[in-house]
């Protein structure tokens, strides 16, 4: 016997624990639109590939359908605010770039910036776009991940005890935990 849980008014209930992001695509005046995004799942295979989850409403979806590429920012706990404006306004009615005071960096790949304050980024390309009811859901390439140069060691591989995220989880947020193996399982 088990009780079943109220997945919630945006299906909160079913975000167990996504890192949250910031996303950035370009806007139809060269400016850079930002949006928090949580629906973000890594796909298994070569090339890596994620699928991003946006909705119709959002003007993320109109921007990243029309552009084919977008970056993954994803951020730290301390962000926890702006992460709060870009999941409230949206880019058709505020420049939430200068609301925040966020930098952007030059990205490897795309024309896409990426975010400074940012520790993780994941520059990706459109490949395919599935439209479900009014939801979006992009299945792209990830072309790069990077990080800031203090989190990453000298073997190219990411300072895990350095990185702190934020997750989304059940409605909440949440820091990351202790490392509890070093293996993948
Ligand atoms: C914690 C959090 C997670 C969110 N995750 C998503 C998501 O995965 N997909 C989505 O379409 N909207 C998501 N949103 C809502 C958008 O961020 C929000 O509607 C935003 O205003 C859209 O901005 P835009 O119109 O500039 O794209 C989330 C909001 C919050 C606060």
């Amino acid at each position: 016997m088990r009780t079943p849980i109220n997945l919630g008014a945006f299906g909160e209930y079913l975000h167990y624990g996504m890192p949250l992001s910031l996303v950035t695509v370009l806007d139809d005046d060269g400016s850079v639109n930002i949006s928090t995004i949580a629906s973000i799942t890594p796909l298994p295979g070569e090339p890596s590939r994620l699928v991003m989850g946006v909705l119709e409403e959002n003007y993320t979806s109109y921007l990243v359908e029309k552009r084919r590429e977008f970056v993954v920012n994803f951020i730290t706990p301390e962000m926890r605010s702006i992460a709060r404006v870009c999941g409230m306004y949206s880019g058709k009615d505020v420049d939430k770039m200068s609301m925040c005071g966020l930098h952007l960096l030059p990205a490897a790949h795309i024309r896409t910036p990426l975010i400074e304050e940012c520790p993780l980024n994941i520059e990706c390309e459109v490949e395919h776009v599935v439209r479900v009811d009014d939801l979006y859901l992009f299945i792209s390439k990830i072309l790069v991940l990077e990080v800031a140069p203090e989190l990453a060691d000298e073997r190219g591989d990411v300072n895990l005890e350095q990185l702190q995220l934020l997750f989304y989880s059940f409605g909440h947020t949440f820091a990351l935990g202790p490392l509890v193996g070093q293996d993948p399982i």
